[in-house]
């Protein structure tokens, strides 16, 4: 098993994306992040299904769909249907979240519960065994480029242990937000098994080259001995 990176569009070029996840592509990504803003939930505005639309045809990639929006509910459908593989949603902005989780999943993707960093990792424990991955932010949504929250680190290894303590051993941990070459080994070291970059990879001069050295670096320090997945 290997690393898991996953390119956010959010500091790609928004006029040439096509071009840009084709970059990452060739880099060894294995996923496009994909982050929804509504300039509620978080206090920026991105993009809606349409774009996930495009990017469908534009890469064969699986499309990772971070919905940082009030009311995520009223839009799984239409992301899904645009060629969402993998959709997941904030424990803050979602209330019936089994129902969520369910609803996702009967659309035939991959459900995901996320936590801000001041989110507990008690917020997850009745969802725990439902999801397919947990998303675990590194920093607070809502902008690329900030500082990973070194905290985040103790958070990964309680979720995992979490997740394994319910059976739900095949549910990967994804970490959002300042990962880069520094940041990436510890991670993965707790238990992180999916890594999104944004500006590491797209504010790089090379971003097929980047991310092929950040999958290097994350997969050095799976093999290095860390604790299983
Ligand atoms: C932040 C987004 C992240 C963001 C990460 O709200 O969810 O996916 O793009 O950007 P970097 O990697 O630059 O911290
Ligand atoms: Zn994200």
């Amino acid at each position: 098993m290997s690393v898991q990176i996953a390119p956010s569009i959010l500091s790609a070029d928004f006029s040439a994306l096509g071009r840009d996840v084709a970059a990452v592509g060739r880099g060894g990504a294995d996923l496009i992040h994909v982050d929804v803003m509504d300039g509620h939930f978080v206090p920026n505005i991105t993009i809606g299904p349409p774009v996930v639309r495009s990017l469908r045809r534009a890469t064969a990639l699986p499309l990772d769909v971070h919905l940082m929006i009030t009311s995520p509910d009223d839009y799984l459908e239409a992301f899904v249907q645009a060629g969402a593989s993998m959709v997941s949603v904030h424990v803050e902005a979602t209330i019936h979240l089994h129902r969520t989780v369910h609803a996702i999943k009967s659309l035939g993707a991959k459900a995901g519960v996320v936590l801000n960093p001041s989110t507990p990792v008690s917020a997850l424990e009745e969802i725990a065994a439902d999801v397919d991955f947990v998303l675990l932010m590194s920093v607070n949504p809502g902008f690329a480029g900030q500082s990973f929250i070194p905290r985040s680190i103790t958070k990964i290894t309680a979720v995992r242990a979490l997740l394994d303590g319910v059976g739900n051993v095949a549910a990967p941990i994804e970490v959002d937000g300042g990962i880069d070459l520094l940041t990436a080994p510890a991670v993965v070291v707790a238990g992180a098994r999916i890594l999104v970059a944004g500006s590491a990879i797209f504010t790089a001069p090379d971003p097929e080259r980047a991310t092929r050295d950040l999958k290097a670096v994350a997969d050095q320090a799976l093999l290095a001995g860390m604790p299983p997945r």
